[in-house]
């Protein structure tokens, strides 16, 4: 089965595909309130729950539409296994933080099942034991290391020898009683919620710049005076003096939804070993099921064909099930900290009043609640017990080495995006796109399936590297902090947050060029 066969059409979530669309109103006006959100996604919203219910005068601002952006694409796994992690955590950090960790992200898990029980919200709830595989001798003794790690953590963690799905292993683990949900459905009903507590909510209303450590200022010129500002913009829109380009790299995943002849067993699954292969069920219309399969990696803007990912996730399930029908593909982009631990809690130690989530890694469902918790606990009882291993100030020996590695990758993605010669012209089929050079500009060139042209300056708008182009998801991705940016230039993902200069649209190359 070949995937662009499969898939003519733009890839889209199924959470998003099986959620109304929301329609709250865009800012209009000057503003004062207790604490100004900024990011409708999973720690947005949920940070907003908590404050309303605490009594806080709160307005979230929502760039575009509310629970689009990662939250809408995720696995939607709930849980405090996050792969391969305590072992590491528990050597790297110690004790005492690695059980911060894990506390902070049980936490997570249980108040989401606690808020759905509290609020009646049908979202797909339940139970479910997670595991993690191999099918390579090798990682055998990392298994091993991280049940006995999890467990010296308070963690249930069991050691298996074969799990239910159809693939042979070497060895696994389990941590019985983790959970995983519908995003869209859980989040859209917190955000009525948020509503009828007298919160706000506004949608198509950017935040671009703070001043004053009080005053979150709006694309439209909009000012909105807040005693406490949470950034929960995935990708930071506001740096601060905080450097996160320089500590945020970003990354994508693929996903796909089928429905198989055979029936997906209990719990969900992951391979310890890379391409990672993780795998769930989800209900699926009438008494149906949909199996989630994600996997494959590349930082945003360095993946070259990105169709191939879709297609190594088909071939993997082929393997796998008996396929019936594929259903749905898309794709995600986490922000990745240094050592692989979120961002949580003041942006800096200059500015006390204002927060951070981020850095969530490829597990937001539970830090993202947990963020929402350990930031309103910052903000009502003026400290939480997790704050100190989400530091975002911290430094840690992980991260210093990552740090290089990450900063080398990013200089040396500028300097070859600048080098080497293009066309000054090219032929392309419609759905494609191509660089070419014209005088001294690079130029972006896409042609749509009517054959109609649009070509931007594909030059980032955050820190100048030049952009690569994203076949399977048709947009112009950066190699170097991961913004990316529609065929038209509009932005699609922080941290940029000025769109691409338009070149002209036409419909064909030569007369675009003319309209340049
Ligand atoms: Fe930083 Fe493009 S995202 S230069």
């Amino acid at each position: 089965m070949d995937i662009k066969s499969e898939f003519q059409n733009k890839p889209s979530s199924y959470w998003l595909d099986s959620s109304k669309a929301t329609r709250y109103r865009e800012l209009g006006k000057d503003l004062q309130v207790d604490v100004a959100i900024i990011g409708g996604g999973i720690a947005g919203i949920s940070s907003a729950y908590l404050l309303c219910k605490a009594g806080a005068r709160v307005a979230v601002l929502e760039a575009d539409r509310i629970l689009q952006g990662t939250t809408g694409h995720t696995t939607a796994k709930i849980t405090c296994q996050h792969a391969l992690i305590y072992a590491k955590l528990k050597k790297e950090q110690g004790g005492e933080l690695a059980k911060q960790y894990a506390e902070a992200n049980e936490k997570g898990l249980h108040m989401i099942a606690q808020i759905a029980a509290d609020n009646n919200i049908k979202c797909d709830f339940s139970w479910q034991p997670a595991y993690i595989y191999t099918s390579q001798e090798k990682y055998v003794k990392e298994i091993e290391d991280e049940v006995v790690a999890a467990q010296s953590l308070g963690i249930e963690a069991d050691f298996v020898e074969a799990i239910k799905l159809p693939i042979i292993i070497e060895a696994g683990l389990k941590f019985p009683n983790q959970a995983q949900f519908h995003p869209l459905k859980f989040l859209q009903a917190l955000a009525q919620e948020i509503v009828k507590n007298e919160g706000l909510i506004f949608e198509n209303t950017e935040a671009v710049q703070i001043v004053d450590n009080q005053v979150v200022i709006t694309r439209r010129g909009n000012r909105i005076k807040a005693s406490e500002i949470i950034i929960a913009s995935h990708y930071p829109f506001f740096d601060g003096g905080a450097m996160f380009f320089s500590r945020i790299y970003q990354d994508r995943t693929y996903i796909l939804g089928l429905t198989t002849e055979e029936k997906f067993p209990d719990g969900y699954y992951i391979s310890a070993e890379a391409p990672t292969r993780s795998l769930r069920s989800q209900p699926y219309g009438k008494n149906q099921e949909l199996i989630l399969i994600a996997g494959e990696r590349h930082k945003s803007g360095q993946g070259g064909d990105t169709n191939t990912y879709y297609q190594n996730l088909l071939d993997f399930a082929h393997q796998t099930f008996k396929v019936k029908d594929l259903l749905h593909r898309w794709s995600t982009q986490d922000c990745m900290t240094l050592d692989g631990i979120p961002y949580i809690g003041n942006l800096t130690s200059r500015s006390p009043n204002i927060y951070v989530a981020t850095g969530f890694g490829k597990w937001g469902m539970s830090t993202g609640m947990a963020s929402a918790m350990i930031i309103s606990d910052m903000i009502l009882q003026g400290r939480s017990p997790y704050a100190e291993v989400f530091n975002p100030s911290r430094i840690t020996p992980g991260a210093i080495k990552s740090f290089l590695i990450q900063n080398l990758d990013v200089a040396k993605n500028f300097v070859q995006g600048k080098a080497g010669s293009l066309p000054a012209e090219v032929d392309i089929e419609a759905g494609e796109a191509a660089l070419i050079k014209a005088d001294k500009d690079r130029i972006g060139v896409y042609k749509d399936e009517k054959g109609k042209v649009y070509m931007v300056d594909t030059t980032c708008t955050h820190l100048g590297c030049e952009l690569n182009w994203n076949q399977a998801e048709k947009s112009w991705d950066c190699p170097c902090h991961g913004s990316r940016f529609s065929f038209t230039g509009e932005i699609l993902a922080g941290p940029a947050v000025e769109p691409l200069k338009s070149l002209g649209e036409g419909k064909n190359r030569v007369e675009a060029r003319i309209l340049k």
